[in-house]
């Protein structure tokens, strides 16, 4: 992506804190940003916070010139490639649904031609009021785009929607609008993400310690460049990424079940979840009580569900995963010829800066054509960037 230009307005409230973390993010893309704050935002949190994490200075009302702000409202409007107003109280909606340009983030928001993201935070009452509602649907007709807030308890001790979306969706959804490498666009992208659980009795069962980044990272790459994506997840914290259809599973025969559901009318699909082999061979319905003695739990061989995909295939180019500890290439090249694969993402799990639970990853990408891309180590999102590029050869 070329350097981007992010111009953030600030509206009051005591969300203004949580955009500091929405900026951060946004400048570890190497995204430029300017900061315009309205007066009432300042009263929250200082400028200076805002300018030292976006290494720009900040415009706001207080001391400006109505000189100066002709001057920098059109400038900032013109540079922006796209402006995000983070948090937006109901005052900044009304004021833009309305025609209103009366300070220097409601002038550049109407000057400006890049698209306008907003994500509201206010109390709940105000939220829901109707005249708010009604200033949202007419932003949105008019496209403007929104970032609907989260439930739960606001500041105020109301409990109810309105809260700042999480900051990680709001930085996400920023990064992915200004993408603009489009090469999926009509096309459906499965992916399947994260460990499975074997349930030995309600309170027992054996996993793995698959974090599902790697898939999570897979979905969203595939969403940004304008894919369909259904992303099927095992149990993960990671939250669900917006844009995309999630299903979230716990079991190998549920991850079977979902994924059979969406292959047939998939274009790509993408099996990164670790999926357990085996199932204890009896399920106990009430907890087993321990004994003098030791115990042992038989497990039978559950479902290989990319084996299944690869005899199913049709048109779908089908990818899998292979976690190693040795001979990295052999064994996942193995894999590939037994699953009837067109690539497989060889995963190198012997070292703990990489793989598993890690931000970052270590793989080659084999083709069944008997190419072979070893990538740097790199983080999960630029392994996901480079695996769709390479697909995208074929
Ligand atoms: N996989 C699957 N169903 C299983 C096991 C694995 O769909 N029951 C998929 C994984 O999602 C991954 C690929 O198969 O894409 C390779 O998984 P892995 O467990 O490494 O391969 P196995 O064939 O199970 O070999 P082994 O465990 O012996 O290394």
């Amino acid at each position: 992506m070329s350097k981007k230009c992010v111009v953030v307005g600030v509206s009051g409230g005591v969300a203004v804190y949580k955009a500091l973390d929405v900026i951060s993010t946004l400048r570890k893309q190497d995204i430029d940003i300017h900061v315009i704050m309205t007066e009432s935002a300042t009263e929250f949190v200082t400028p200076l916070s805002f300018q030292s994490l976006s290494q720009n200075m900040v415009v706001t009302d207080m001391f400006a010139e109505p000189k100066a702000w002709e001057i920098q409202h059109i400038s900032l409007a013109k540079r922006a490639d796209l402006m995000l107003i983070v948090p937006a109280t109901a005052n900044i909606i009304g004021k833009v649904a309305n025609g209103i340009a009366d300070d220097m983030l409601s002038t550049t928001i109407m000057a400006t031609k890049a698209p306008v993201v907003f994500a509201p935070a206010m109390n709940t009452n105000m939220y829901e009021n109707v005249i708010v509602q009604e200033n949202i649907t007419k932003l949105k007709r008019l496209g403007y785009n929104f970032i609907e807030p989260a439930s739960g308890r606001l500041a105020c001790g109301d409990v109810g929607k309105g809260k700042l979306a999480d900051t990680k969706l709001i930085s996400d959804y920023v990064i992915s609008m200004l993408n603009d490498q489009k090469d999926l666009v009509g096309k459906k992208v499965l992916v399947t993400a994260g460990p499975t659980v074997s349930d030995i009795d309600p309170v027992r069962f054996i996993s793995n310690r698959s974090s599902g980044k790697m898939g999570f990272a897979i979905a969203e790459e595939a969403r940004d460049r304008g894919a369909d994506v259904v992303l099927v997840a095992g149990p993960s914290d990671i939250p669900d990424p917006f844009g995309m259809k999630v299903v979230r599973v716990r079991t190998n025969e549920q991850m079977m079940n979902a994924v059979l559901e969406d292959f047939d009318s998939s274009d790509i699909v993408i099996k990164s979840a670790a999926v357990a082999d085996y199932k204890p061979k009896e399920y106990h319905d009430k907890k087993i009580k321990k004994t003098e003695g030791d115990l042992s739990i038989d497990f039978v061989r559950d479902n290989d569900i990319l084996k299944t995909l690869g005899e199913r295939k049709k048109d779908q180019i089908l990818i899998g995963f292979a976690a190693e500890s040795n001979d990295l290439i052999e064994n996942a090249d193995g894999k590939l010829k037994r699953k009837n694969l067109d690539y497989i993402v060889a995963n190198d799990i012997s070292k703990s800066d990489t793989g598993f639970a890690s931000d970052d990853n270590l793989v080659t990408i084999i083709s069944s054509k008997g190419e072979q891309f070893a990538l740097d180590k790199m983080n999960k999102k630029d392994v996901a960037r480079n695996l769709f590029n390479i697909i995208k050869k074929r």
